[in-house]
């Protein structure tokens, strides 16, 4: 089983979102996926109440204790995915779950405070040793800006930067908001949609980083075809204009 776990100190920064987009986006890709709550917030359990079909379990976890165990037994249960949502700040549940994470992704608009507010939950992925990346949600014009936004992150990392910034950034879109509040999740509400699309196309992201986190040195080639990959992709992204937040 895989265990990726949405963290980040600042609230409103799309982990629950995210966390849910990637929950079905994960799922149409055919893997089984469980929604693992630890926020006493409960974002994702109101968004499950809102929700038609039971397709996908919402489970919450409140106690750090208990995360562990349970994470186990999903894996025993032969469960191959469970996506974890942890609330703002950075709490002993929040730390367990990135402790026992196989992927850690620490998502962040892109301004430099919300991404200065990235430092202590990357701080724990590192102290644990677990793999991590950053996802730029929320990014309302192209340009310059998401640049410079995705730089200050790669110095914060201290990493090449194609292997810990996830590609494509999210943009801002109602998508995202409406889906949420329809018990929906973005692929589900817009299939055709440009957000649809980015959450897709993170989560081939996603499944590509888990199987790169098995393979510490990663061969020179691959780094700089990712990088190139990436200047592509962000020089597509900057001819881009439709990506303000539309209807
Ligand atoms: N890419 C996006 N575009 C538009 N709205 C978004 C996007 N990502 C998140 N939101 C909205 O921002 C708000 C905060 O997101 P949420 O996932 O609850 O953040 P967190 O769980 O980090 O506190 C929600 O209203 C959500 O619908
Ligand atoms: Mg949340």
């Amino acid at each position: 089983m895989h265990t990726i776990v949405l963290a980040t100190q600042k609230g409103g920064s799309g982990k629950s979102t995210l966390a849910i987009g990637l929950a079905l986006a994960a799922r149409q890709a055919g893997f089984t996926v469980r929604l693992i709550e630890t926020d006493p917030q409960g974002t994702l359990s109101s968004w499950q109440r809102r929700r038609t079909s039971e397709d996908l379990v919402v489970e919450p976890i409140y106690h750090a204790a208990d995360i562990a165990p349970r994470l186990k037994m999903l894996a025993d249960s032969g469960l191959q995915l469970a996506i974890v949502d942890t609330a703002a700040g950075l709490s002993a549940a929040t730390t367990a779950a990135i402790r026992h994470s196989d992927l850690c992704l620490i998502p962040a608009r892109p301004s430099v405070a919300d991404i200065e507010a990235t430092a202590s939950t990357l701080s724990v992925a590192r102290a644990w040793k677990r793999p991590f990346g950053f996802v730029l949600n929320q990014t309302p014009i192209r340009g310059q800006r998401i640049d410079n936004a995705a730089d200050t992150l790669a110095e914060e990392a201290a990493l090449d930067l194609a292997e810990v910034l996830a590609r494509p950034l999210i943009a801002m879109r109602n998508d995202h908001q409406d889906s949420l509040a329809s018990g929906l999740a973005v692929s589900e509400f817009a299939p055709n949609g440009k957000s649809a699309d980015e959450i897709r196309g993170l989560w081939r992201w996603i499944e590509t980083r888990l199987e790169l986190s098995a393979t510490p040195h990663l061969p020179i080639d691959q780094l700089v075809s990712a990088a190139d990959g990436m200047l592509h992709a962000t020089s597509e992204l900057s001819a881009d204009e439709t990506t303000t937040l539309a209807p």
